[in-house]
């Protein structure tokens, strides 16, 4: 596709601070970051000098230079202690995203200790992505029933009415699923999720509120070390024995992060594509091809927009620009799709869509969860569609509200008017209510049904539907 990445005139050789900034994070970006992205493109080629929030970074605006980038993790590594205006402290220690990226994970890590911890994430995860595992089998089982819970929740207004499927259905439902994944012993869990929920937030209470999450995580940790379960943590530290309470805490935060913010963005994604009016999508679906709607919507609308970036070890042409080495690159892969070099190749109006996308990354460093997102995803908007028969936008899709940050884009909120379907179709017969796992000695078992003791999760969304 296209013309090689660093082929073309003679680059420019100016050092990256020394060029005019244009501020990334404005009204425009807000609003229509497709329009921002093809100025930069207009000006500077594939690659354009940023200011992101007060520091400058390159932005990766070209399908092939993001490629190239993110395909070759020896010339572009990660790893903060790469970034040579950090080492020269000329990063201002305020900077707003400081927090996000000092923190050492596995998204974030580069660096001789990375490939174990990646290995790691890989054999953690695979009991609950491959699908002919009994883990896998009873995550699914679980996903369906708090779908169903949500559902039933959601509607106790009325046989039909109105909700925010965003706060009610497409963020707590991962919440859910990353609670059974972190297999948090008791009712703890549903403290940290409303924590979690805090934190996304932003809000005034997000500081104490990350604290007492990162509290909950170490305690968490340290308890699987002495008691390993049928969990994520569990399979972790099987998998990596050497990591510490603190390190398993980090990587822990780090998936409820990717699973409750991601997942439930694109849950949201795809209930719009469905019943907002675009033919095609209603077609796949009847079709039963859920997955092939998802893969065209995180074409479309990348939840995550802007990868953590990678600092190139030597002077390296890309695009128009030669970037000095330790420079930061953020690959934006909502411009790479919005590159004519990419989405030229792409029929708006298929049903089936182009697997050549890069919303789940490429190379190396890709996505270990495609599965376990998709599949959560799958099952809430699918559960969605059988169990409620009308479901309508209550904005045109064109106003619905959108919040961003440097990393991700999703819905703020998703107003819909519903019917409940009078005959829903039953549980799919691969999701069976399966014998929930045991809970860990020492801890009271987990109460099934309409009388399990609910906390502040589920009072604060049963409140959601008091207050419509
Ligand atoms: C719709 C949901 C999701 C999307 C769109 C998504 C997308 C991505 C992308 C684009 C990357 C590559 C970033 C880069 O190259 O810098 C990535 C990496 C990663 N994702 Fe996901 N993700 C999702 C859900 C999840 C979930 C649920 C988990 C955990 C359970 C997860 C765990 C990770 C990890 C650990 C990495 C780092 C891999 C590495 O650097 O080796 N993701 N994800």
């Amino acid at each position: 596709m296209g013309s090689p990445p660093n082929s073309g005139p003679a680059a420019r050789h100016e050092p990256l601070e020394s060029l005019k900034l244009e501020p990334l994070m404005t009204r425009d970006y807000e609003s229509r970051p497709d329009l921002v992205f093809e100025r930069l493109r207009n000006t500077h080629g594939p690659v354009a000098p940023v200011d992101l929030l007060g520091v400058p970074v390159w932005l990766v605006l070209g399908y092939e230079e993001a490629l190239e980038v993110l395909r070759n993790d020896q010339d572009w590594p990660k790893g903060l202690e790469n970034w040579r205006a950090r080492d020269e402290g000329r990063i201002p220690p305020d900077w707003p995203l400081a927090p996000s990226l000092d923190v050492n994970h596995v998204l974030i890590q580069g660096g001789p200790e990375y490939p174990a911890l990646r290995g790691a994430w890989d054999a953690a995860l695979r009991p609950f992505q491959d699908p002919r595992q009994p883990q896998a089998r009873r995550l699914r089982a679980q996903i369906t029933r708090d779908a169903d819970e949500l559902i039933t929740l959601l509607s106790q207004g009325g046989r039909s009415g109105w909700a925010d499927l965003s706060a009610q259905f497409a963020r707590p439902l991962p919440l859910m699923v990353a609670s059974h994944l972190l297999g948090f012993p008791g009712s703890q869990h549903d403290d940290a999720l409303m924590d979690m929920w805090r934190v996304l937030d932003a809000g005034p209470d997000a500081g104490p509120a990350l604290d007492r999450l990162l509290a909950a995580l170490a305690e968490l940790g340290a308890w699987k070390m002495r008691q390993p379960g049928d969990d994520f943590p569990s399979y972790l530290l099987a998998a990596h024995p050497g990591l510490g309470v603190e390190e398993l805490s980090r990587e822990l935060m780090m998936l409820l992060g990717m699973t409750s913010d991601h997942v439930g963005i694109l849950i949201s994604n795809t209930v719009v594509e469905v019943i907002g009016g675009n033919a095609s999508a209603r077609a796949s679906l009847s079709a039963g091809m859920m997955r092939e709607t998802m893969n065209r919507v995180v074409m479309q609308k990348p939840p995550l927009v802007n990868f953590v970036p990678r600092f190139p070890v030597a002077d390296t042409r890309l695009g128009d620009y030669t970037i000095a080495a330790g420079d930061p690159v953020w690959v934006s892969v909502g411009a790479a799709h919005a590159d004519p070099a990419f989405s030229d190749k792409v029929c708006p109006a298929s049903t089936i869509s182009t697997r050549a996308h890069l919303a789940w990354g490429a190379g190396p460093r890709q996505c270990p969860a495609r599965e376990l997102a998709t599949t959560t995803a799958g099952i809430g908007v699918s559960r969605l569609l059988e169990r409620l028969s009308g479901l309508e936008l209550s904005l045109p899709p064109d106003q619905l509200p959108w919040r961003s940050s440097p990393f991700m884009r999703g819905l703020r909120s998703l107003p819909v008017r519903y019917t409940l379907a009078d005959n829903p179709a039953p549980r799919t017969p691969d999701t069976p209510a399966l014998p929930a796992i045991p809970p860990p000695p020492g801890h009271p078992p987990t109460v099934e049904g309409p009388e399990r003791p609910r906390s502040s999760l589920w009072r604060y969304l049963a409140g959601l539907v008091r207050g419509r």
